[in-house]
């Protein structure tokens, strides 16, 4: 199957692709962590989009589609893939459907998480990482069995995204409202969208998402 996450910064597209890449062998495509990558690498898209990420802004149509396409082109005919945080725009929904053709695919659903935002501020502002291993912790919600000490590798160095603040989180939000949220009606129109509640606990997002995919 070919999914689309789709929701607000925070919604928690991230922690659902992560347990469908554990459980269904799935793989993640998430344009923002291949930006972060590329952001650290310095390369020439790294140096590129970090100014216009620390400032909660869309990074543009043609390069996040030209790392979609890349990982597209390199992944086996048989393997699902979970876009995570792309598309993010009409022109980029556009994009995809044409990748997608080029590349053999089609799309099976778009699953909404659907989230109160005012929560989603609290959310990514607490939010954090493992530094060697990048499991995800939350100052209020999920923090290390043993302070101080990643459950999953056992580091004791954990960091925070700069665009995790919450001047930019509003920002990301405004952006998603104005140029995200305008591609649902054509997905609905196909009739694969399908609506979870992002409110709900983790496991039970997990497990609203098993069942649209079943
Ligand atoms: P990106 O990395 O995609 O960030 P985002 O969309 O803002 O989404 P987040 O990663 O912040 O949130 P998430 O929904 O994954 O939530 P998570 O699971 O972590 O993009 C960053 C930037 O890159 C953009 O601003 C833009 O500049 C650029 N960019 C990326 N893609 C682009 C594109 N296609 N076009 C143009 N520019 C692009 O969860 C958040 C927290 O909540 C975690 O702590 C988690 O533990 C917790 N949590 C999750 N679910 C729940 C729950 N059900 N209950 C309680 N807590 C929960």
């Amino acid at each position: 199957m070919n999914i689309i996450l789709l929701g607000p910064p925070g919604a928690g597209k991230g922690t659902q692709s992560a347990r469908l890449v554990e459980r269904h062998g799935m793989r993640q495509l998430s344009t923002g962590d291949m930006l972060r990558a590329a952001v650290k690498a310095q390369t020439p898209v790294g140096l590129k989009a970090k100014a216009v990420m620390d400032r909660g802004e869309l990074v543009s149509d043609e390069i996040v589609s030209e790392l979609i396409d890349a990982e597209l082109a390199a992944m086996p005919a048989g393997q699902g893939a979970i876009f995570d945080g792309y598309p993010r725009t009409a022109t980029q929904a556009e994009m995809l459907d044409a990748l997608l053709e080029k590349h053999g695919r089609a799309l099976d659903r778009v699953i909404e998480l659907a989230v109160d935002e005012d929560a989603l501020v609290d959310r990514i502002t607490g939010r954090f990482t493992c530094a060697r291993c990048g499991a995800g912790y939350h100052d209020r919600y999920r923090q290390p069995r043993q302070a101080g000490v990643c459950d999953e590798c056992g580091s004791t160095e954990f960091k925070r995204r700069p665009d995790d603040n919450e001047e930019t989180v509003r920002t990301r939000m405004q952006e998603y409202r104005a140029k995200t949220a305008p591609i649902l009606p054509g997905y609905e129109a196909r009739g694969i969208v399908r609506r979870v509640d992002g409110m709900a606990s983790i496991d039970a997002v997990t497990a609203a998402i098993d069942a649209i995919l079943a």
